[in-house]
């Protein structure tokens, strides 16, 4: 069913037919389906996982559809990335497939509809039934042009705590200037502790990640690992997407501007995985994150030093039974 409904989405340019799915998921047209794996439940951050499974940063930016995606059998769901105010993000078109390839180029720019919309829909979200104990992480971002990102950080803390399960703090998008400049040492330090002091200053305490681009050098690794493990960061996502472009990439696709994931990022994101869980000696959870689409992904992940996982291009390639399918997978081989 889903392959003819792919056959179509795939004629379609990549943000429209997103756009439509957030449109269908909304109206609920998909029944829930999750089965419940008991020898899956993972306790981490203080919570218990129904499984490792998560729905990565990026599909549901608003804060939509988080019960449809948990309803598809997904452990956990990421929102976000959320900017203070609103943005267009970069001009359209923004999202690219190679379908052969399993892999997706985005320079969407951290479009959103901004602090109050989101708000708004995740509270929205934690007055329904069962919403409570639901594991929603929030990803924070800033707005473009920002000359002290701090301050949008803060911000968003300061907003959004009461409702996220975790902050995640994305300095690693590819597509906003100067961004990602926020991972170098001399910038991580200080900003990572007022983040934290912020965060200490709410009255909800919620753990604080931070998920970082597979493109930083060993030199870079081992300083940002010495410097969360200073700070007190409480978790890892890695990893964002990719500036690499692989050879056996079409070419057309290769050129285009932008963050790559999908199959072509995941053995360099098990790879960054492996690195930072030796350097910060396993003291610091890892989610992992890049190309996963299986059972044996995640395991790949698992073994490299991952406690959880997340996917979004999966998604787009495997199908709405991608979480469910993988969690069948991990429980017949547990
Ligand atoms: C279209 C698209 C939009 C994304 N937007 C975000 C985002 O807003 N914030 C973020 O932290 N990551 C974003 N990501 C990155 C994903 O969360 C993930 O880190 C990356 O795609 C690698 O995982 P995957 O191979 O399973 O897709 C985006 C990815 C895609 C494909």
């Amino acid at each position: 069913m889903y392959k003819l409904a792919q056959k179509a989405l795939f004629q379609m340019d990549a943000e429209v037919a997103h756009g439509l799915g957030i449109k269908a998921l909304k109206t609920g047209l998909f029944p829930a389906q999750k089965d419940v794996y008991p020898n899956l439940k993972r306790s981490l951050f203080g919570f218990e996982f129904p499984n490792p499974v998560g729905l990565a940063a990026g599909f549901d930016k608003n804060a939509e559809v988080i019960q449809p995606m948990l309803d598809m059998g997904f452990g956990f769901v990421e929102v976000g990335t959320v900017t203070p105010k609103p943005q267009d993000g970069n001009p359209k078109p923004r999202i690219f497939r190679d379908i052969p390839n399993k892999a997706i180029i985005n320079r969407m720019g951290f479009p959103n509809a901004g602090l109050d919309v989101f708000k708004s829909n995740i509270k929205k979200f934690r007055h329904t039934p069962h919403a409570q104990e639901a594991i929603i992480g929030v990803n924070i971002g800033m707005n473009k042009g920002q000359s002290e990102p701090v301050e949008d950080y803060k911000l968003l803390i300061r907003e959004l705590s009461e409702f996220a399960s975790y902050l995640t703090v994305n300095i690693s998008s590819p597509n906003t200037p100067g961004l990602r400049d926020l991972q170098k040492k001399e910038n991580l330090e200080p900003f990572l502790q007022a983040l934290l002091k912020e965060r200490d200053a709410q009255p909800y305490h919620r753990p604080v990640l931070l998920k970082l681009a597979p493109d930083l050098t060993q030199q870079e690794q081992e300083d940002i690992a010495g410097v969360v493990m200073n700070a007190g960061i409480d978790g890892l996502i890695l990893s964002n997407t990719t500036f690499a472009r692989p050879d056996y990439l079409d070419a057309h696709f290769s050129k285009e501007i932008g963050g790559l994931s999908g199959q072509p990022l995941k053995d360099k994101s098990t790879d960054i995985i492996r690195n930072f869980a030796q350097l910060t000696k396993g003291n610091i959870p890892i989610i992992g994150i890049g190309g996963v689409a299986n059972a044996m992904d995640v395991k790949a992940k698992m073994d490299a030093g991952a406690s959880l996982v997340q996917l979004y291009t999966g998604l787009v390639y495997e199908g709405p039974n991608v979480a469910q399918n993988i969690c069948k997978g991990l429980s017949k081989a547990a």
